[in-house]
């Protein structure tokens, strides 16, 4: 039997509490920019740990968090509780359409923010119809895709061939084509601005986000770097030649004498995307 290819959340839990965790700043400056005066609900899709919707709690009067995984929901659950956060849990999937979107969440909200799922959207166009309308009118729609993923190491470490990164972006790329195949995805053969405007967006607008961390890293945003390679190592092992998982292998082992967790050349250069828009009024 082939192995699935979609990323099964549920055993990623540990990792999307962890990434919650991580960037609780980030979320709660980014919640306190989108939040506008008046606004009651908001919504955090595909909430993952539930890190915006713990940064969201307190803003407005009720905030749901909603995700096609139950397991992944109990995570966010607990990070919740521990948080102090009062929140209101959706199971459900952006696929299901309009109806039973609006169903789950309990009716229209002010303030939707859907972080790395949307992708996942087995018709990603039909996927943003829906959460925009779930919106109330006037409402917001904030979308984290996109961007450009870390880069961490120099193009040549001594260990494998030269470019190691590159192949690393470029398997990430081929196992979502293969997830798409899989699932039999509807292309989307634009970006997301164009496809938020399909949606009927007004305002749409994209906020950059750049992550600037020169070398040498250590401490924590060493850890958090080496910990970035390591989970997308894992994800697209299946799209990466035997020579280069060898190397990935050897520069990721903390008893190997070329583990990267040596090296004073690494650093942190990223791109966090966040595509912006509006319901009209009427
Ligand atoms: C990459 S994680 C992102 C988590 C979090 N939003 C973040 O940015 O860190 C994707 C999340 O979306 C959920 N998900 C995947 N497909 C979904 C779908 N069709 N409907 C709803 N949630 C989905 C997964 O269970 C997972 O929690």
């Amino acid at each position: 039997m082939s192995k699935q290819i979609a990323l099964d959340y549920a055993e990623h839990t540990a990792w999307l509490l962890d990434s919650a965790l991580k960037d609780a700043e980030r979320y709660r400056r980014i919640a306190a920019d989108l939040v506008e005066p008046g606004d009651r609900r908001a919504a955090d899709i595909g909430c993952g740990g539930g890190g915006m919707a713990v940064a969201l709690a307190g803003r407005v009067a009720q905030v749901v968090a909603f995700d096609s995984d139950p397991a992944v929901l109990d995570a966010a659950r607990a990070y919740a509780a521990q948080c102090g956060a009062d929140l209101a849990f959706a199971l459900g999937d952006i696929d299901s359409g309009t109806d039973a979107l609006i169903a789950a969440l309990g009716g229209p909200v002010d303030l939707m923010w859907a972080g790395h799922v949307v992708h996942h959207a087995v018709d990603q166009q039909a996927a943003l119809g829906a959460l925009v309308s779930a919106l109330a009118p006037g409402g917001r729609l904030a979308l984290a895709e996109g961007g450009i993923g870390a880069r961490v190491l120099p193009w040549d470490v001594g260990v494998g061939r030269p470019g190691l990164q590159a192949r690393l972006e470029a398997a990430g790329s081929e196992r979502m084509i293969a997830e798409n195949r899989e699932r039999g995805a509807v292309p989307m053969p634009y970006g997301w601005t164009a496809a938020l405007e399909r949606a009927g967006l007004t305002e749409i607008r994209t906020l950059n986000e750049f992550i600037d961390r020169p070398a040498p890293l250590t401490g924590g945003t060493l850890n958090e770097a080496l910990e970035n390679l390591e989970a997308r190592v894992g994800w697209f092992a299946d799209f990466l030649d035997e020579d280069d998982k060898a190397a990935w292998k050897t520069l990721l082992d903390p008893e190997s004498q070329d583990w990267l967790g040596r090296r004073h050349d690494l650093h942190h250069l990223e791109v966090r995307s966040i595509h912006l828009g509006r319901r009209p009024e009427a």
